[in-house]
C-alpha cells in the first residue's frame, strides 16, 4: 500500500503570553491511500490541532510532515495553501459555509482559487451537489436548509478540486442521529468506491465504528491505534437508535 500521510516525531506547542500549551508531543504515524480512519480522545488531547496540521491550516513547532511522499514542514503559505487545495477537503462541525450565498456558490468556491473556468465550475458543483442528494437545492441558502444538508453541501465543497484526502473534524458533532449515520454512508462511499483517503475526528464510537482503523489520543499522545472490530460493535449505539427510528439518543 502506497503511503500518503507520514509523521514523524511531530510536534505542536502553542504560546500564549509565559503560557505553554504541548497539544501534541511527538506523533509517529503512517495513513496509507485508500485508508478510512476514526481519530478519538478526551477533550484537549490534541486532535483538532493534529487535523488542522494535517489539513494544512496550521504548522508544526516540531518534527516532520510528509504529504504525497513530500516534506511540507517548512513550506510557505503561498505553497501550503495551493497543497492544500490540490491534496484536502476539509469538513468542520459548524460547517463553515458562507451565509447568504447559494447551495452551488459555497461549493464553486474552492474552484475559483483553482481557477477554474465559471462554466466548469458551476457544472462540476451541481453534479456534486447531486452526488450528495442536493440536486433540488442548488440555489438554497445555507440557512434555508437543514444541519444534515449544511453538512452536505460542505462536503461537497470539500470535494471539489477532487482531493485524494478527506479530513473532517466532528462532522457529525452538531447532527441528529439520522443525520449523523447519513453523512457516515457519504464518507464511506467516498472511501469505499472512490477510493478517498478519510480521517474523521469523533468522540461517538458507534460514528467511529464506520471506519477501518481508530486512532486514540491522549494528552497530546496516541496511545492506541487498532483496527475496527465489526463482528462486536459496541452496545447502545447511536447507529443502532437511528436503525430503529429513535432519535437523539
Ligand atoms: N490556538 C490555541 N492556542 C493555545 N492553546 C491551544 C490552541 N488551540 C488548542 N489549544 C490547546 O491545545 C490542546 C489541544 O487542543 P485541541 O483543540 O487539539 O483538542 P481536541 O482534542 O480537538 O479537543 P475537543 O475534543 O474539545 O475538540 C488543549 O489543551 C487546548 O487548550
Ligand atoms: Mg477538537
Amino acid at each position: 500500500m502506497n503511503e500518503i500521510i507520514r509523521l514523524e516525531q511531530l510536534k505542536k506547542t502553542y504560546r500564549s503570553g509565559a503560557i505553554q500549551v504541548e497539544a501534541l508531543k511527538g506523533i509517529d504515524l503512517t495513513v496509507n491511500q485508500g485508508e478510512y480512519v476514526a481519530i478519538m480522545g478526551a477533550s484537549g488531547s490534541g486532535k483538532s490541532t493534529l487535523m488542522n496540521i494535517l489539513g494544512c491550516l496550521d504548522r508544526p513547532t516540531g518534527g516532520r510532515y510528509y504529504l504525497g511522499g513530500h516534506d511540507i514542514s517548512c513550506q510557505s503559505d503561498s505553497q501550503l495553501s495551493r497543497i492544500r487545495n490540490r491534496m484536502i477537503g476539509f469538513v468542520f462541525q459548524s460547517f463553515n459555509l458562507i451565509p447568504r450565498t447559494s447551495a452551488l456558490k459555497n461549493v464553486e468556491l474552492p474552484m475559483i482559487y483553482a481557477r477554474i473556468p465559471p462554466r466548469e465550475r458551476s457544472r462540476r458543483a451541481a453534479a456534486l451537489l447531486e452526488k450528495v442528494g442536493l440536486g433540488d437545492r442548488l440555489e438554497h441558502m445555507p440557512n434555508e436548509v437543514s444541519g444534515g444538508q449544511k453538512q452536505r453541501i460542505a462536503i461537497a465543497r470539500a470535494l471539489a478540486n477532487r482531493p485524494p484526502i478527506i479530513l473532517a473534524d466532528e462532522p457529525t458533532g452538531n447532527l441528529d442521529s439520522r443525520s449523523s449515520v447519513e453523512i457516515m454512508e457519504l464518507f464511506s462511499g467516498l472511501n469505499r468506491k472512490e477510493g478517498n483517503t478519510v480521517i474523521i475526528v469523533t468522540h461517538e464510537p458507534d460514528i467511529a465504528q464506520f471506519t477501518d482503523r481508530i486512532i486514540t489520543f491522549r494528552d497530546g499522545a496516541i496511545i492506541s491505534d487498532r483496527k475496527v472490530d465489526r463482528d462486536h460493535p459496541p452496545a447502545a449505539s447511536k447507529v443502532a437508535a437511528a436503525a430503529a427510528g429513535r432519535e437523539g439518543v
